[in-house]
């Protein structure tokens, strides 16, 4: 398999940004430093005119000055100009400052205020992005390329879509990752786990239009039909209502003979049903399953159930493990962050009793929280080296676009890799047809991730 490129980590220019950038240059984490691809290569594909970015007033200034070094000769207009310079750069700053007085915490414009002009594309990844460690480094064969023409096809598709108000199910995001992954793949046969309305068993099908899927799922999505719009899909077998069999109590050697299935590597699984995911993984390896889903990967210190990014946020991966110590970094800055991002966690929120941070303070989660059961460090830590045990592909969907042209409020991108469309290719995001999506589908982000199995030896 190729290598997966991701689009850059913008440079950082702003005083404050810059700031967050040194204390926490230790954390920012790329797991797969080598593959950036440029701007240049994505905008080769879809003739983006827009992807200059907005350059910082001080490095303009610094550009000017520099220029004018050039034929200043005489010091006394230079130092007029100087004076001059600084004292527009000073009234620029003041301007942007009332941004600090007037709050409205989740507003872009307010952003734009704390972390200066282009403060807003400058801190993805700044406090740390966890991931799971593979067993050979293995990962993904899609570009940023592939992603950035599935995202120019997969707009319109989703326009179209049956359900358009999908409150608790899934927004655009993650739509387009289910969809974009699916359709690579190819499987022979989609599993989900967890279908709500039905919007998730649509995507899977408008990937794939001629593959069986099976669905699990307490309440059958045609319940949901009576009340408003809903998606009941033909050629699905539904474990539904009555029907109902959660995930780890169905035979899967039965059905998938029934279904004609040979080749388990043939088989994409869909879990969007909020359960430990540690059990799932489970689940999937004794079944034999290898292409994994997971459309809640909530990050460490919040969600409903025990996620692969809480599992494999440790200490020996970069970006990964944090500090309850009240003099850090980490104290300090959290915060900060969650005036401007609903998501965003402090660390009161992040660490539980005797500062045990890992799951949710402490507790792996499961069952929509239902059951909540405290683990102690060295558990969790074990089930990070069984993870990377039997995992060949740890894959996070980046969000599709930044927080400027989306307009989203709740996830910290600080916690997230950089965009597919970053912040400033406006051009690139309408093209895309991006821009026509409400605000609202935007906000659902929660770091879908693609696994890959290793094949195990019977
Ligand atoms: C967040 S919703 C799924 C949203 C859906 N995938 C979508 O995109 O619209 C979670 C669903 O999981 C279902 N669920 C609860 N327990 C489950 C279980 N053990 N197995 C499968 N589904 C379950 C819930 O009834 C609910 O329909």
């Amino acid at each position: 398999m190729h290598a997966l490129k991701q689009p850059h980590s913008p440079k950082t220019t702003t005083s404050s940004a810059k700031m967050l950038e040194r204390v926490l240059s230790s954390r920012r984490v790329s797991p797969h430093p080598d593959d950036a691809v440029s701007d240049s290569d994505a905008s080769t594909i879809l003739g983006d005119e827009s992807k200059t970015k907005k350059q910082s007033l001080s490095l303009l200034a610094a550009n000017y000055m520099s220029r004018l070094s050039h034929f200043c000769t005489c010091p006394t207009p230079c130092l007029i100009l100087c004076l001059l310079f600084v004292f527009v750069y000073i009234a620029s700053l003041l301007y942007h400052s009332r941004d600090f007085v007037c709050v409205s915490p989740f507003d872009p414009k307010t952003r734009v205020g704390f972390f200066g002009l282009d403060g807003l594309e400058s801190d993805f990844g700044a406090l740390g992005v966890p991931w799971c460690r593979s067993k050979h480094g293995k990962t993904v064969e899609w570009t940023s390329k592939d992603l950035i023409k599935g995202l120019e096809e997969f707009v319109p598709i989703y326009e179209t879509r049956p359900i358009k108000n999908n409150m608790y199910g899934m927004g655009f995001d993650h739509s387009f990752g289910l969809w974009f992954i699916a359709r690579w793949l190819k499987p022979d046969l989609m599993i989900e786990s967890g279908a709500f309305k039905g919007h998730s068993t649509w995507v899977l099908r408008q990937a794939m239009p001629d593959t069986p899927i099976i669905s699990l799922s307490p309440r059958h999505p045609e319940k949901y039909l009576k009340k408003g719009p809903a998606y009941v899909d033909r050629n699905c077998t539904y474990f539904a209502g009555k029907d109902f069999v959660d995930f780890g109590s169905v035979e899967w050697k039965n059905v998938m003979k029934k279904h004609g299935i040979t080749d388990l590597s043939r088989v994409l699984i869909f879990f969007d049903d909020h359960q430990n995911e540690l059990k799932r993984v489970k689940q999937a390896l004794n079944a034999g399953f290898q292409h994994l889903v997971f459309e809640d990967n909530y990050d460490t210190g919040t969600g409903d159930h025990y996620s692969l990014r809480q599992i494999c946020d440790q200490f020996y991966i970069r970006g990964g493990g944090h500090s309850c110590f009240r003099d850090s970094d980490e104290t300090r800055i959290r915060p900060k962050r969650k005036k401007f991002w609903e998501k965003a966690v402090d660390i009161d929120e992040l660490c539980g009793p005797n500062e045990a941070w890992w799951g949710v303070r402490g507790f792996m989660r499961d069952n929509f929280n239902h059951s909540n059961k405290p683990i102690s460090y060295e558990e969790h830590f074990q089930n990070s080296r069984f993870i990377e045990s039997i995992l060949d592909v740890y894959w996070e969907l980046p969000p599709v676009a930044g927080p400027s042209l989306t307009h989203q409020t709740r996830y910290d991108p600080a916690r997230t890799t950089s965009p597919i469309v970053e912040d400033g290719r406006y051009g690139l995001f309408q093209r895309l047809g991006l821009g026509r999506l409400e605000t609202s589908v935007f906000n659902g982000y929660t770091q879908m991730v693609y696994l890959q199995i290793s094949e195990q030896e019977s």
